[in-house]
């Protein structure tokens, strides 16, 4: 991939934007700006940000486009860009999506693909309730799905794993709720601007990621 470009991993909850967006963060040098993980890290600080979109989160709904919008075009602004964004979980309305293409446009950054991955309900269900996320370095495993050497611990520097207070069960049901509701149709959005590369989400990371990149690779 030559040039700046802004890429967008789509999908509902569970289908593995954040674990690929990892991934293409090392491999294509990209910046990740990540909303859920912005939102949780303001929630954690008790930042003003924080407590106003805690009750949304906690209810799996989606914080208000106000709140989210200022937020991501200021760290579009303030973080050095040399190859490009990688959007983790953003856009999520139609409202974002409109800012995001004329905001990259701005930068220097266009967005060039966004990568769908689409995954049936009933694998989210399961991956998000064993989704466990490591207290000190972040890292990401799933009880089921890729399960850590010992239970409970980080493979890669042995801190403490947690449960997201959102993936309950019946949280998770609200979230999919949420991304039918209002955020399938930003799909639209991309796919008359003829961006979207489709992903079967329910394939084992390995094997998606191969193609997620080979999509990128054509990006010049
Ligand atoms: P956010 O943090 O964005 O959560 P989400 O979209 O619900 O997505 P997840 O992080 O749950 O899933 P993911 O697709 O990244 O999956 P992951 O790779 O971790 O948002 C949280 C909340 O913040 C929202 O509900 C809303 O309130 C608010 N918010 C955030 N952005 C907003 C915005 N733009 N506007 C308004 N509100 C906003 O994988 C999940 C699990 O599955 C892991 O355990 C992983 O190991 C496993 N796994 C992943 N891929 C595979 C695979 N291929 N095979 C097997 N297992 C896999």
């Amino acid at each position: 991939m030559r040039g700046r470009h802004s890429i967008i991993a789509f999908g509902p909850p569970g289908a593995g934007k954040g674990t690929h967006a990892e991934r293409l963060v090392r491999d294509f040098g990209l910046e990740r700006i990540a909303t859920g993980d912005i939102l949780r890290a303001a929630v954690a600080d008790d930042t003003p940000l924080g407590r106003q979109a805690k009750p949304y989160m906690e209810a799996g709904a989606l914080v208000p486009d106000e709140l989210v919008i200022p937020i991501v075009e200021a760290r579009m602004r303030a973080t050095p860009h040399e190859r490009g964004f990688l959007f983790d979980g953003f856009p999520r309305t139609i409202a974002q999506a409109t800012m995001l293409f004329e905001a990259a446009e701005r930068v220097g950054a266009p967005v060039e693909k966004v990568i769908y991955l689409r995954t049936p309900q009933e694998v989210i269900v399961t991956r998000l309730t064993g989704r466990r996320i490591c207290r000190r370095c972040g890292a990401v495993f799933n009880t089921e799905t890729m399960p850590p050497k010992v239970a409970g611990v980080c493979d890669a520097c042995g801190g403490e794993l947690y449960q997201r207070e959102d993936d309950t069960e019946a949280t998770v049901l609200a979230r999919l709720r949420v991304y039918e509701e209002q955020t399938a149709d930003v799909m639209a959005f991309y796919r008359d601007r003829g961006l979207v590369v489709e992903i079967d989400g329910a394939l084992p990371a390995e094997e998606s990621y191969p193609m997620i990149a080979a999509s990128l690779g054509a990006v010049s």
